[in-house]
Protein backbone atom coordinates (compact mmCIF):
# COMPACT_ATOMS: atom_id res chain seq x y z
CA UNK A 1 0.00 0.00 0.00
CA UNK A 2 2.80 2.27 1.14
CA UNK A 3 4.55 1.73 -2.01
CA UNK A 4 2.20 2.61 -4.52
CA UNK A 5 1.02 5.71 -2.48
CA UNK A 6 4.98 6.42 -3.30
CA UNK A 7 4.20 5.68 -6.80
CA UNK A 8 2.13 7.32 -7.87
CA UNK A 9 3.56 10.70 -6.25
CA UNK A 10 6.47 10.07 -7.60
CA UNK A 11 4.68 9.87 -11.21
CA UNK A 12 2.20 12.59 -10.17
CA UNK A 13 5.22 14.88 -9.83
CA UNK A 14 6.93 13.86 -12.98
CA UNK A 15 3.70 14.72 -14.66
CA UNK A 16 3.27 17.76 -13.22
CA UNK A 17 7.24 19.05 -13.72
CA UNK A 18 6.75 17.88 -17.80
CA UNK A 19 3.62 19.88 -18.12
CA UNK A 20 5.41 22.95 -16.67
CA UNK A 21 8.16 22.48 -18.96
CA UNK A 22 6.13 22.57 -21.75
CA UNK A 23 3.56 25.26 -20.74
CA UNK A 24 6.19 27.66 -19.82
CA UNK A 25 8.42 27.18 -23.27
CA UNK A 26 5.20 27.69 -24.64
CA UNK A 27 4.98 30.65 -22.39
CA UNK A 28 8.83 32.10 -22.98
CA UNK A 29 8.50 31.26 -27.07
CA UNK A 30 5.06 33.70 -27.41
CA UNK A 31 6.25 36.54 -25.26
CA UNK A 32 9.80 36.36 -27.33
CA UNK A 33 7.81 36.67 -30.37
CA UNK A 34 5.22 39.05 -29.35
CA UNK A 35 7.96 41.40 -27.94
CA UNK A 36 10.09 41.18 -31.30
CA UNK A 37 7.16 41.51 -33.84
CA UNK A 38 6.01 44.89 -31.73
CA UNK A 39 9.57 45.96 -31.83
CA UNK A 40 10.52 45.32 -35.32
CA UNK A 41 7.31 47.09 -36.43
CA UNK A 42 8.28 50.43 -34.50
CA UNK A 43 11.90 50.24 -35.85
CA UNK A 44 10.34 50.10 -39.34
CA UNK A 45 7.71 52.62 -38.85
CA UNK A 46 9.51 55.29 -36.48
CA UNK A 47 12.80 54.12 -36.45
CA UNK A 48 15.41 52.92 -33.38
CA UNK A 49 14.94 55.90 -30.97
CA UNK A 50 11.04 55.59 -31.06
CA UNK A 51 11.01 52.47 -30.43
CA UNK A 52 12.98 52.85 -27.66
CA UNK A 53 9.93 55.26 -25.85
CA UNK A 54 8.08 52.87 -27.40
CA UNK A 55 9.61 49.61 -24.98
CA UNK A 56 9.79 51.71 -22.19
CA UNK A 57 6.12 52.23 -21.87
CA UNK A 58 4.76 49.24 -23.62
CA UNK A 59 7.23 46.08 -22.57
CA UNK A 60 4.95 44.99 -19.67
CA UNK A 61 1.55 45.68 -20.99
CA UNK A 62 2.60 43.69 -24.23
CA UNK A 63 3.91 40.98 -21.99
CA UNK A 64 0.85 40.39 -19.79
CA UNK A 65 -1.44 40.89 -23.03
CA UNK A 66 0.12 37.72 -24.50
CA UNK A 67 0.25 35.68 -21.71
CA UNK A 68 -3.50 36.26 -20.97
CA UNK A 69 -5.24 34.06 -18.98
CA UNK A 70 -1.81 32.38 -18.24
CA UNK A 71 -1.21 35.01 -15.56
CA UNK A 72 -3.16 33.17 -13.12
CA UNK A 73 -0.50 30.57 -12.71
CA UNK A 74 2.78 31.94 -14.12
CA UNK A 75 4.53 34.78 -13.18
CA UNK A 76 7.63 36.03 -15.78
CA UNK A 77 9.84 38.09 -16.67
CA UNK A 78 14.14 39.20 -18.09
CA UNK A 79 17.10 39.46 -15.98
CA UNK A 80 20.57 40.23 -17.25
CA UNK A 81 24.24 40.77 -16.13
CA UNK A 82 24.36 43.46 -18.01
CA UNK A 83 20.59 45.32 -17.11
CA UNK A 84 18.98 48.40 -18.29
CA UNK A 85 15.82 48.59 -16.37
CA UNK A 86 16.73 48.24 -12.51
CA UNK A 87 13.55 46.22 -12.01
CA UNK A 88 15.00 43.49 -13.86
CA UNK A 89 17.85 42.92 -11.55
CA UNK A 90 19.26 39.05 -10.74
CA UNK A 91 17.89 37.40 -7.89
CA UNK A 92 20.95 35.78 -5.84
CA UNK A 93 19.97 32.50 -7.62
CA UNK A 94 19.52 33.76 -11.49
CA UNK A 95 23.28 35.85 -10.69
CA UNK A 96 24.52 31.84 -10.44
CA UNK A 97 23.16 31.19 -13.96
CA UNK A 98 24.24 34.54 -15.24
CA UNK A 99 27.53 34.13 -14.46
CA UNK A 100 27.89 30.64 -16.04
CA UNK A 101 26.47 32.17 -19.43
CA UNK A 102 28.04 35.60 -19.53
CA UNK A 103 30.26 36.12 -22.54
CA UNK A 104 29.02 33.12 -23.88
CA UNK A 105 28.18 32.92 -27.40
CA UNK A 106 24.93 30.98 -29.59
CA UNK A 107 26.29 27.14 -29.78
CA UNK A 108 28.78 27.98 -26.65
CA UNK A 109 26.98 26.57 -24.04
CA UNK A 110 24.57 23.66 -24.77
CA UNK A 111 22.11 24.06 -22.50
CA UNK A 112 18.78 25.10 -24.29
CA UNK A 113 17.14 26.07 -21.33
CA UNK A 114 17.66 25.51 -17.64
CA UNK A 115 14.52 24.42 -14.71
CA UNK A 116 15.38 25.72 -11.39
CA UNK A 117 13.42 24.56 -8.15
CA UNK A 118 13.13 27.16 -5.55
CA UNK A 119 13.22 26.51 -1.84
CA UNK A 120 9.44 26.88 -1.38
CA UNK A 121 9.00 24.27 -4.54
CA UNK A 122 7.79 26.21 -6.97
CA UNK A 123 9.66 25.35 -10.43
CA UNK A 124 11.70 27.97 -12.92
CA UNK A 125 11.81 28.00 -16.02
CA UNK A 126 14.78 30.01 -17.44
CA UNK A 127 15.95 30.21 -20.99
CA UNK A 128 19.11 32.20 -22.41
CA UNK A 129 18.35 34.95 -25.02
CA UNK A 130 20.92 35.54 -27.84
CA UNK A 131 21.59 39.04 -29.67
CA UNK A 132 19.98 38.64 -33.23
CA UNK A 133 21.25 41.07 -36.04
CA UNK A 134 17.95 43.38 -34.82
CA UNK A 135 19.26 43.64 -31.26
CA UNK A 136 21.96 45.67 -32.09
CA UNK A 137 20.16 49.13 -32.86
CA UNK A 138 19.66 49.13 -28.98
CA UNK A 139 22.40 46.94 -27.39
CA UNK A 140 25.11 46.80 -29.84
CA UNK A 141 28.54 48.24 -29.91
CA UNK A 142 28.02 50.54 -32.45
CA UNK A 143 25.31 52.17 -31.35
CA UNK A 144 23.94 55.62 -33.05
CA UNK A 145 24.31 59.04 -31.26
CA UNK A 146 20.44 59.65 -31.35
CA UNK A 147 19.89 56.02 -29.47
CA UNK A 148 22.71 56.88 -26.98
CA UNK A 149 20.98 59.59 -26.48
CA UNK A 150 17.60 58.74 -26.12
CA UNK A 151 19.23 55.78 -23.90
CA UNK A 152 20.46 58.27 -21.19
CA UNK A 153 17.34 59.82 -20.94
CA UNK A 154 15.17 57.10 -20.10
CA UNK A 155 17.64 54.75 -18.57
CA UNK A 156 20.57 57.05 -17.20
CA UNK A 157 22.22 53.77 -15.10
CA UNK A 158 22.09 51.26 -18.55
CA UNK A 159 24.39 48.61 -18.64
CA UNK A 160 22.66 46.77 -21.41
CA UNK A 161 25.42 48.26 -24.41
CA UNK A 162 28.64 46.50 -25.92
CA UNK A 163 27.33 43.24 -27.28
CA UNK A 164 28.35 41.48 -30.17
CA UNK A 165 26.20 39.46 -32.38
CA UNK A 166 25.38 35.83 -30.73
CA UNK A 167 26.37 36.98 -27.85
CA UNK A 168 24.92 36.26 -24.56
CA UNK A 169 22.29 38.79 -23.25
CA UNK A 170 20.14 37.28 -20.43
CA UNK A 171 16.99 35.27 -19.41
CA UNK A 172 13.59 34.94 -19.92
CA UNK A 173 12.12 33.22 -16.73
CA UNK A 174 8.91 31.47 -16.34
CA UNK A 175 7.81 30.94 -12.98
CA UNK A 176 5.05 29.43 -11.07
CA UNK A 177 2.99 31.42 -8.72
C1 LIG B 1 14.29 49.49 -29.99
C2 LIG B 1 15.35 49.16 -29.04
C3 LIG B 1 15.50 47.74 -28.58
C4 LIG B 1 15.70 46.61 -29.35
C5 LIG B 1 15.73 46.51 -30.86
C6 LIG B 1 15.86 45.53 -28.41
N1 LIG B 1 15.79 45.97 -27.13
FE1 LIG B 1 16.07 44.89 -25.45
N2 LIG B 1 15.52 46.47 -24.33
C7 LIG B 1 15.23 47.73 -24.82
C8 LIG B 1 14.71 48.55 -23.75
C9 LIG B 1 14.26 50.01 -23.87
C10 LIG B 1 14.69 47.74 -22.59
C11 LIG B 1 14.18 48.10 -21.21
C12 LIG B 1 12.67 47.85 -21.20
C13 LIG B 1 12.03 48.19 -19.87
O1 LIG B 1 12.06 49.35 -19.46
O2 LIG B 1 11.48 47.24 -19.26
C14 LIG B 1 15.21 46.44 -23.01
C15 LIG B 1 15.36 45.37 -22.14
C16 LIG B 1 15.83 44.14 -22.50
C17 LIG B 1 16.03 43.02 -21.59
C18 LIG B 1 15.67 42.99 -20.11
C19 LIG B 1 16.85 43.13 -19.20
C20 LIG B 1 17.27 44.57 -19.00
O3 LIG B 1 18.40 44.87 -19.41
O4 LIG B 1 16.52 45.37 -18.43
C21 LIG B 1 16.52 41.99 -22.33
C22 LIG B 1 16.89 40.60 -21.83
C23 LIG B 1 16.59 42.45 -23.70
N3 LIG B 1 16.19 43.76 -23.78
C24 LIG B 1 17.01 41.66 -24.76
C25 LIG B 1 16.87 42.05 -26.08
C26 LIG B 1 17.10 41.14 -27.20
C27 LIG B 1 17.57 39.70 -27.08
C28 LIG B 1 16.79 41.86 -28.32
C29 LIG B 1 16.76 41.35 -29.74
C30 LIG B 1 16.03 40.12 -29.98
C31 LIG B 1 16.41 43.21 -27.92
N4 LIG B 1 16.47 43.27 -26.56
C32 LIG B 1 16.09 44.22 -28.79
C33 LIG B 1 15.40 48.15 -26.12
C34 LIG B 1 15.55 47.31 -27.19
Amino acid sequence: MKWSILIFTFLFSQAHAQEFQTEARALASDLKTSLMKNVSEQISKQGPVKAISFCHDNVKPIAKNTAGDRMSKYEFGRTSHKIRNMDNRATPWMAVYLKEFQGTFKGDNQKEFILHKLENGKQVYVEPLYIQAQCLFCHGDQISKDVQKKLNELYPKDQAIGFKLNEFRGFIWIKEK
